[in-house]
């Protein structure tokens, strides 16, 4: 059998798949549209790895998804395919709505059409899961309790409003037609692979080259960091023995403001690649414009995961973005490839 794999060569999709098949022989079709965020550098340790097979395509392709469904007997789709990144949202939200709401449908009636005709077995065991986030709830004030999966949904940015959306559809999809759906809400990944207009790799980047690291406003916004490869294994094991038609949060217990993430990872940079003048990377630290409607607070409570399927992550925020530092201090050749062309003219209209 084989799992089809949607995003797989955007940041947590390439972890995901690489994850995958360190410990597993089941076959991945991977797909990806490789939008400005796709990069099939992520993949490329796997390029003599019979057991992936990379398409490029759009989910929105009935014709090219439902081919693939048949043609490998797929058992299970997990779709982390979108447009992720909320500045982008805010600039212009038409792809947003494409893909993570319009190309999500189609995802789902090609799924549904090819899980309706499988024999009882195959049927029964099908799994649709797909991916959201924490932004869906909405901005927590420094009082709330983190979030939890019955709390109602508030989503402020056309990113969030999307993730939403095309919740409300995956569970329509489960309640009217019983697709055998799972949704993951996780909070803020990092790791290797992320694209650097993400905090995190931006101000690594941005350290590195004696630019100034931009935090929005006073940077006291809060969020619940969560190293991908702790979301992965989450991934895995809610597809293993998730309840169908459940959402489970993913979080990292791990609460912090952007300006002592900032903080942190220059500490960290001071230790690993200390600046020629022995200055502190912290220096470089510079408050720009904040962003329109930026959510205050996003906390995940992870507490039904870990009691019911027994999942807890295994990284704290020290550990994981010490490991994150140094995967981009050895991988500068996937840097330099990142950073040209369409990444120069992002960081143009965000940033001038
Ligand atoms: P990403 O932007 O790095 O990757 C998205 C991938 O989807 C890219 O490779 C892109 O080429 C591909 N893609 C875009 N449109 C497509 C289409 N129409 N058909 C096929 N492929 C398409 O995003 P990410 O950070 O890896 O996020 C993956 C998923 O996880 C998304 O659904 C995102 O909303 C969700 N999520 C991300 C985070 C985070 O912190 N990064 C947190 C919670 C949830
Ligand atoms: P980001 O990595 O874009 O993730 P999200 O918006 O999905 O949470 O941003 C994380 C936090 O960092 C968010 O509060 C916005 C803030 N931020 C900055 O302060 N400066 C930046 O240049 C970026 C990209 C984000």
């Amino acid at each position: 059998m084989t799992i089809l794999v949607t995003g797989s060569a955007g940041f947590i999709g390439s972890n995901f798949v690489l994850d995958w098949l360190s410990q597993s022989e089941e076959n991945v079709v991977s797909l990806d549209l490789l939008t400005y965020a796709g990069n099939l550098e992520n993949l490329s340790s796997l390029s003599n790895n019979p057991h992936q097979h990379f398409v490029q395509g759009n989910i929105g392709d009935q014709a090219l998804i439902t081919g693939l469904l048949k043609k490998y007997q797929v058992r299970a789709i997990i779709n982390f395919a979108a447009e992720s990144h909320v500045d982008r949202s805010i600039h212009e939200s038409k792809d947003f709505i494409e893909t993570n709401i319009v190309g999500t449908y189609n995802l789902l009636e090609s799924s549904r059409s090819y899980w309706n005709d499988l024999d009882k077995n195959l049927k029964q065991n099908f799994r649709f899961l797909n991916i959201s986030s924490d932004e869906v709830y909405g901005s927590l004030n420094s009082s709330d309790q983190p979030s939890n999966e019955s709390d109602p949904y508030k989503p402020n940015s056309p990113y969030s409003a999307s993730k939403a959306a095309t919740d409300h559809l995956v569970r329509a999809w489960f309640q009217t037609y019983n697709l055998p759906v799972l949704t993951v809400n996780s909070a803020n990944n990092y790791g290797p692979y992320q694209f650097p207009e993400k905090l995190i790799p931006l101000c690594i980047l941005n350290a590195l080259k004696a630019k100034p690291l931009p935090i929005y406003g006073d940077g006291q916004q809060i969020r619940d960091w969560l190293y991908v490869k702790d979301n992965c294994t989450a991934i895995r094991e809610i597809l293993k023995q998730g309840q169908i038609g459940e959402t489970y949060n993913v979080g990292g217990w791990n609460e912090k403001t952007n300006l002592s993430v900032a903080e942190t990872l220059c500490d960290i940079l001071d230790e690993l690649k200390p600046k020629l003048d022995s200055k502190s990377y912290r220096d470089q630290i510079t408050f720009v414009q904040d962003r329109p409607g930026h959510d205050k607070r996003y906390a995940i409570d992870a507490s039904k995961l870990e009691r019911e399927l027994g999942w807890k992550p295994q990284e704290n925020f020290e550990t994981g973005l010490r490991k994150t530092v140094i995967w981009y201090l050895e991988n500068e050749a996937w840097i330099n490839h990142v950073v040209s062309g369409e990444y120069q003219d992002w960081v143009q209209k965000q940033y001038s």
